[in-house]
């Protein structure tokens, strides 16, 4: 039963590069100021501290340190514990088994179950819970995929005793994101299910599944993907890249969003960083290879204006450290759009001096911030439109996404005011 009274302080634990058990890091509460404004303080605890493996959350706000940090920004969510919490379709799960909307911050924290994304966890307990051993099952995916269908219909009464509402825990989970998903398990590992909705344009699983093989032909890591039938319907898996499965557990890589590279929230007002320009050079500060990471990202950029991807916001990028080191995680969430302007379309972040123009000349005109000489990214840029201009249809055909499908989408792929 979740309480009604909003929690205002959890521990953070963290569960160190190569264990597969956590331990406690630190404390945070949330508080309000004098004007009502919610105030985050995160203190890192000295034992933590004194422990030689001891490792950052993040390499951006949290630093190791005996300072205590203060935050009014994100509702008073520092970024990196933000990233580890559920997003829209988590928070809908967590509000339909309170029967409420509206709870606080922590609890939607405390609410979802440990499969979050990266390596902390939080809870009520100075120590640690167990590590989490069940997950569902790929065999499981039928029931879920119903249970994530009857929850975008609305079907699900509000009633916390009706049986639909009991089995929203099974559903239940940490990972981001707004599209119906699951976490399951099978003997390669953990992986995202992503279903797709009934009232979706085309087939998206079998779509992304596609643009994600198409991103490799263009030379762009990705994630593993697979696509699995079941019940009649597709299911696309995900493998997760921050887990490793272990003898008998899980190995768990940090992981931290775009949005807290950039110190940025979500809110329309609070946008003004939503910037590749600004990310590339956060990104630079803090990873392994500069030089590498800003170049993937570059191409990132290019693939994302070459599929009209422009949906490609601050959390549909991450940093990683499965060690002490971070670099640029694998690319995920790579879906085309088709709007109706085949002149011009718009990227979600800033790429070049013409703002947020998914267009060629704009995404050149910076190339130097992604350390790459202008001979080095006008390569890029036609090597990869000229792939994605004779593979595209190749590669949905080879995910088996329908003739028909195929056709709806064509107008995202190379659109006419990319040129070069
Ligand atoms: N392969 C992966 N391994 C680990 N974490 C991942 C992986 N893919 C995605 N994530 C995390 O899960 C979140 C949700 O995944 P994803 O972006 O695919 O979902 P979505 O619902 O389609 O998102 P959106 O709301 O952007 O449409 C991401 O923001 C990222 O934090
Ligand atoms: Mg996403």
């Amino acid at each position: 039963m979740i309480s009604d009274e909003s929690s205002s302080e959890c521990y953070v634990y963290i569960t160190l590069p190569g264990q597969v058990a956590a331990v406690t890091a630190g404390r945070f509460v949330l508080d309000k100021t004098t004007r009502g404004d919610a105030v985050g303080r995160f203190v890192y605890g000295r034992s933590y501290l004194n422990n030689p493996d001891a490792v950052e959350f993040d390499p951006i706000e949290l630093k190791l340190s005996t300072r205590t940090y203060e935050t009014t920004q994100l509702t008073g969510v520092f970024g990196a514990l933000r990233d580890a919490g559920p997003d829209f379709w988590g928070r809908r799960i967590i509000e339909k088994r309170a029967g409420r909307t509206q709870l606080g911050e922590l609890d939607y924290l405390l609410e979802s179950p440990d499969d979050r994304a990266g390596a902390l966890g939080f809870g009520r307990n100075q120590r640690p819970p167990a590590p989490l051993r069940k997950f569902n099952r790929t065999i499981d995916l039928e029931k879920l995929q119903s249970l994530a269908a009857a929850l975008v219909k609305d079907e699900i009464p509000n009633d916390p005793q009706a049986q639909q509402v009991q089995d929203l825990m099974l559903l239940g989970t940490s990972m981001g994101g707004a599209r119906p998903k699951a976490v399951v398990q099978d003997s390669e590992g953990l992986w995202i299910a992503k279903f797709n909705r009934d009232d979706d344009r085309w087939n998206n699983t079998r779509v992304e599944h596609a643009m994600l093989r198409l991103a490799r032909e263009c030379g762009i890591s990705t994630a593993e993907s697979r696509i699995e039938k079941v019940g009649g319907k597709d299911v696309l898996l995900v493998k997760r890249f921050d887990r490793e499965r272990m003898a008998n557990s899980y190995a768990r890589a940090r992981m931290v969003s775009g949005l807290t590279l950039l110190r940025a929230d979500e809110a329309p007002q609070a946008r003004q960083n939503w910037s590749y320009l600004i990310l590339v050079e956060a990104l630079r500060r803090v990873v392994e290879d500069a030089k590498s990471d800003s170049r993937e990202l570059f191409r990132r950029i290019c693939f994302n204006a070459l599929i009209s991807n422009l949906d490609d916001h601050p959390r549909n990028h991450a940093i990683l450290a499965k060690d002490r080191h971070w670099r640029l995680s694998p690319a995920y969430d790579l879906t085309p759009s088709v709007p109706v302007s085949t002149e011009h379309r718009d990227l979600a972040l800033d790429c070049g001096d013409q703002g947020r123009h998914a267009n060629a000349k704009n995404i050149l005109s910076q190339h130097a911030r992604f350390l790459l000489d202008e001979e080095e990214a006008n390569k890029i840029v036609n090597d990869m439109k000229a792939q994605v201009q004779a593979t595209w249809y190749e590669a949905l055909r080879a995910s088996s996404v329908s003739t028909n499908d195929a056709e709806t989408i064509r107008a995202a792929f190379v659109y006419p005011g990319f040129v070069l």
